[in-house]
This record gives structure tokens, C-alpha cells and sequence, in this order.
């Protein structure tokens, strides 16, 4: 195995995103306050205190601006408000008040690839082709005998190409037909935009995870995309060809070191990546001068197989990955993909965790991960994701990792008193409440995760070094001045060897008696962390 070591400077105080752990709120399913059965600012607001304890330092929430909410606020018809459905401007403002006064930071999704059709803009831009607006989108004519320009698919199933009868052309959309895509390489978007960022971090925003990115510089001009020859009828549709004309443009790397300049205006604000791809490209999102992302999202564990030694094997190719001198971070979970705890299997959740939390890097937990949540699943009637609706039956809809916060007894678990937009499901080790009350719990591990990481530098800035992977137990250290912290992980169901000794400071296995109990053994699904004597 590699060993990779990183210089670190201890003594300097590092930016809060680098220590940090960012929670990610899927707002319409975290808390209702007003009885729509939809998550709201003030529902959020209500529930800030669960965050403090659960120790987390960031909130990053999905997009609460107004749209239709064809794509659940991923659709946006006014960048610089508030959909009713979550609030006013009023409450976000009280909402950075009361994040800001309990230490917490208050990160949002920017949507910069595209508007909803809905958009003032779209509706000028679609109203003739000579409007002022034309040119803030992407249009093109049909081939000779009708058919779209290209033969680009956009993501959510059928043709990237819409045509608008009015004006006698086609619109190009990434991925809903009602998600037209913006035309960057428009001075005026460019300016438009990037004031959008200005006006909420003037509200004071701390950051964006920056939606899309990697399409926000398509290229029509260039062509037909190649076929993939991965591809086989039975997966998903748009993955049937390779988007080397769409996706990664030299000119969306461009835009990225805009956002960052104007980040770059305001003291101690992030800006992180919606960066899906392969290393290479991921690591190019930093910018060469690290003057594009700090943080471009690493969904390298998202789609692995929960197996060793694969977990370990991308794990030591994005730490092999990571230009000298970035900072790393880690995802296991979020609103589009199947919940961690239904990939890995519910036992394993409690060793995602560990390993998400003790990984060289920033971590982003997904709101319901700390309790073990699965994908749910959704009856027929009760299916609501577009992309389920547009593609059924090919397990794409996101339906499943979406549903709300199961907070305490009652009808709904505390999440609204009306009925809930989708289906509330109580993971295996029960809601908050009961989780938190029990030492032994998924909750209380991920808190004492928390904890332990919180006052121990070696595991925030200390380097990764792989010790072992091997008969199912996956050990790997993290050294900082002469400390070294073992995170020892069993990804079986039966007990294991320890393979490296040491005072326990936790584990996962908090019963009664417990670090006798471990002494030379990892329990079934078990995580141990020792200190090294
Ligand atoms: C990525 C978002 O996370 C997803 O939910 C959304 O549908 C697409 N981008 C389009 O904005
Ligand atoms: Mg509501």
C-alpha cells in the first residue's frame, strides 16, 4: 500500500473549513414549522440546537429559492429571494443570525448552470429571437430534417435539446426540459451572476456548494458526442454517450476562478464543487493557483462498492490524486444518491462514519446519516422525484434518500402536524430522540466521533498512512507531531484481530465493560480507534 505524508503546519490557525464538518440540510426534509408538510427556514431554525449537539460546524442547504420546484428548488425563477413554501427573506435573515450565534456557519447551494423555464429571463429570452435575452441561454437550429442539433442526452433521461416552437429553434437543457441552461460564455450572465453571489454573501452567506459545475460550459459548436462503449440498454439512458463536449469545458474552469474572485471579496467564505468525474479532472477544479474551488466535492466513496480492499484502493488514489498543497474532503452521502447505510449494509453505518470522519480531509455528512438512515422505499403513488417519473424503473429516483427527518414519537416523528411531502421512515436504531438517549447508538457514536475529533489535531491535520487491508479489517493511521491515532474498521460480521495495539479512546461497540472487551479484538461491524502508545 502507499503511504502517503503530508507537511503540516500545526501551529498556524487553519481556515474552518479545513477543520471543519459540514451538515447538509435537504431543507423541503429536515423541519416543517407551518404545518405544509415541507421542511422551512423556520423549521430549520427550530432545530439548530440538534446540530450543536450533534457538533457539526457548518450547514450547507440546498437551494430555498423561488421556483416551480420541478426539480425540488434545483429550478430556480429568482435567484435573490425566498420560495414562500420555505419562508421570506425575513427568516433567512434570522436564520444567519441564530446559525452565526451558536458558532455554526450557513453555506448555500448556487445553481449557476441553469434557470428554471419559469424565469423571467427564459420567458424573455424565449418570446423572440431578437429579445435582449436571446443570447443568456443556448439556442440552436434543428438539423436539415428536423431533428435536435446534436445528439446529446441530458441527465435525467431523454434528449439534452428542447424545441421551442415559438421561435422555431431548440434550447439546450442539461438536465429537466423546464431547466433551460444558461449561456456563460454571455458577458452579461457571467455579471449577473456572480452580483448573485455578492448579494447573498452581503447577507452574510459563509460559502456555496456550487450546483452542476462541471456543465456549466457545454459546447454545442463542437458536436455529437462519441458513444460510450460501457454502455448497455439496460443502464442509464444518459450515460450512452461520452459527454466530452458538454461536461469539463476549458471555459467552465474560467468561470469557476470568477466565483472564486468574488468569494475572494469577503474574508473566510468557501466555495465548494458539485465536481463529479474522474481524479484528474476533480483535482484540475482546485485551479492550477488553487484560485478555482477550496473544496471541489470528492464522491470517490459515493459510488464504490462498500468492499475491501476497493474502499481502500480509492482512498489511496485520491490521497496519491491530491496536487501537494490542497485540501481533501470526503462525501459519503446526499440528496441524489442511495443512502450509505443501504449501500454499505445498516450494520456497516457505524464504520462509514468512523471512516468519513477520521479520513485526511473535510468531511460533508448528510442530514440522517448520523441516525443510520436507509433509502426508503417509496410506494408507486408516493413517487415525486422527476427523474424517477421521466426514467421509472431503473433505480435513478432519489426519492428513496430524501425522505424527512424522523425527529420523536408522533404521527409524522416530529416533522410536521400535517402530512408529509414524502413518507417519514424510522431507521433501525429509532428516531433522534430515542437515539440520543441511548449510549450505544449510531447518534452517539457519530457524536462522540465528533468530539474525539474535535480535540484531537492529528485527526483533522495529521497525514494518512494505510497500515493494512486485510481479512476484512481496514487499519489506517494519522500522525501529526509525533502522535498517531489507528482507526481500525471491521467490515465483516464476525470479530477480527486488532491488528495494532494501543489505549482505545473510542469505539463502536459502547457497552458495559467495553475497552476490556476489545483488547486485541474488532467486534462484528465494529470501528476502534486507538491512540498509539
Ligand atoms: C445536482 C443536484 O444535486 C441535483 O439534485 C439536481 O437535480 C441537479 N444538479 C440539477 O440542478
Ligand atoms: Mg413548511
Amino acid at each position: 500500500m502507499n503511504q502517503q505524508t503530508i507537511q503540516t503546519a500545526p501551529n498556524t490557525v487553519q481556515e474552518w473549513w479545513k477543520t471543519g464538518i459540514i451538515y447538509q440540510i435537504y431543507p423541503r426534509s429536515f423541519q416543517d414549522s407551518d404545518g405544509d408538510g415541507i421542511g422551512d427556514l423556520r423549521g430549520i431554525e427550530s432545530r439548530l440546537d440538534y446540530l450543536v449537539d450533534l457538533g457539526i460546524d457548518a450547514i450547507w442547504i440546498s437551494p430555498i429559492f423561488p421556483s416551480p420546484m420541478t426539480d425540488f428548488g434545483y429550478d430556480i425563477s429568482d435567484y435573490r429571494g425566498i420560495d414562500p413554501m420555505f419562508g421570506t427573506l425575513e427568516d433567512f435573515d434570522r436564520l444567519v443570525a441564530a446559525t452565526h450565534r451558536r458558532g455554526l456557519k450557513l453555506i448555500l447551494d448556487f445553481v449557476p448552470s441553469h434557470t428554471s423555464e419559469k424565469h423571467p429571463w427564459f420567458v424573455e429570452a424565449r418570446s423572440s429571437r431578437t429579445s435582449a435575452r436571446r443570447d443568456w441561454y443556448i439556442w440552436r437550429d434543428a438539423k436539415p430534417d428536423g431533428s435536435p442539433p446534436t445528439n446529446w442526452i441530458s441527465e435525467f433521461g431523454p434528449s439534452a435539446w428542447t424545441w421551442d416552437a415559438g421561435t422555431g429553434q431548440y434550447y439546450l437543457n442539461i438536465f429537466l426540459s423546464e431547466q433551460p441552461a444558461l449561456n456563460w460564455r454571455n458577458p452579461e450572465v457571467q455579471a449577473e451572476m456572480l452580483d448573485t453571489m455578492r448579494f447573498w454573501y452581503m447577507r452574510g452567506v459563509d460559502g456555496f456548494r456550487v450546483d452542476a459545475i462541471t456543465h456549466v460550459a457545454p459546447d454545442p459548436d463542437k458536436g455529437d458526442h462519441p458513444p460510450n462503449p460501457a454502455w448497455r440498454a439496460e443502464m442509464n439512458p444518459s450515460q450512452r454517450f461520452l459527454k466530452v463536449h458538454s461536461k469539463h469545458q476549458p471555459a467552465g474552469f474560467d468561470y469557476v476562478r470568477m466565483m472564486r474572485q468574488v468569494t475572494e471579496e469577503f474574508p473566510d467564505r468557501v466555495l465548494i464543487g458539485e465536481t463529479d468525474g474522474e481524479l484528474k479532472e476533480v483535482m484540475a477544479y482546485y485551479g492550477a493557483d488553487f484560485d478555482a474551488f477550496q473544496l471541489p466535492f470528492n464522491f470517490t466513496l459515493q459510488d464504490a462498492p462498500w468492499e475491501l480492499p476497493e474502499i481502500v484502493r480509492r482512498i489511496e488514489a485520491y490521497e496519491a490524486a491530491l496536487p501537494e498543497g490542497a485540501w481533501g474532503n470526503w462525501v459519503l452521502g446526499n440528496h441524489d444518491c442511495a443512502r450509505i447505510a443501504s449501500r454499505a449494509g445498516p450494520a456497516q453505518a457505524a464504520v462509514a462514519a468512523t471512516l468519513l470522519l477520521t479520513l485526511r480531509g473535510t468531511p460533508t455528512l448528510y442530514q440522517g446519516d448520523e441516525l443510520g438512515m436507509e433509502s426508503a422505499v417509496i410506494p408507486p403513488e408516493a413517487v415525486q422525484d422527476p427523474w424517477e417519473k421521466q426514467v421509472p424503473g431503473l433505480g435513478l429516483g432519489r426519492d428513496p434518500a430524501r425522505t424527512p427527518m424522523p425527529w420523536e414519537p408522533g404521527p409524522t416523528h416530529g416533522f410536521s402536524n400535517s402530512q408529509p411531502w414524502l413518507p417519514v421512515f424510522v431507521p433501525v436504531e429509532g428516531d433522534a430522540a430515542a437515539q440520543r438517549a441511548d449510549p450505544a447508538s449510531m447518534l452517539n457514536h457519530v457524536r462522540a466521533l465528533i468530539v474525539l475529533r474535535r480535540k484531537t489535531p492529528a485527526l483533522t491535520l495529521g497525514s494518512y498512512e494505510t497500515i493494512t487491508a486485510q481479512d476484512g479489517v481496514y487499519v489506517f493511521a494519522r500522525h501529526l507531531d509525533g502522535d498517531s491515532y489507528h482507526v481500525c474498521l471491521n467490515f465483516t460480521d464476525t470479530p477480527r484481530p486488532c491488528p495494532v495495539s494501543g489505549e482505545v479512546v473510542l469505539s463502536s461497540y459502547v457497552h458495559e465493560g467495553d475497552g476490556a472487551a476489545h483488547a486485541g479484538q474488532i467486534a462484528p461491524h465494529g470501528a476502534l480507534i486507538l491512540k498509539a502508545g
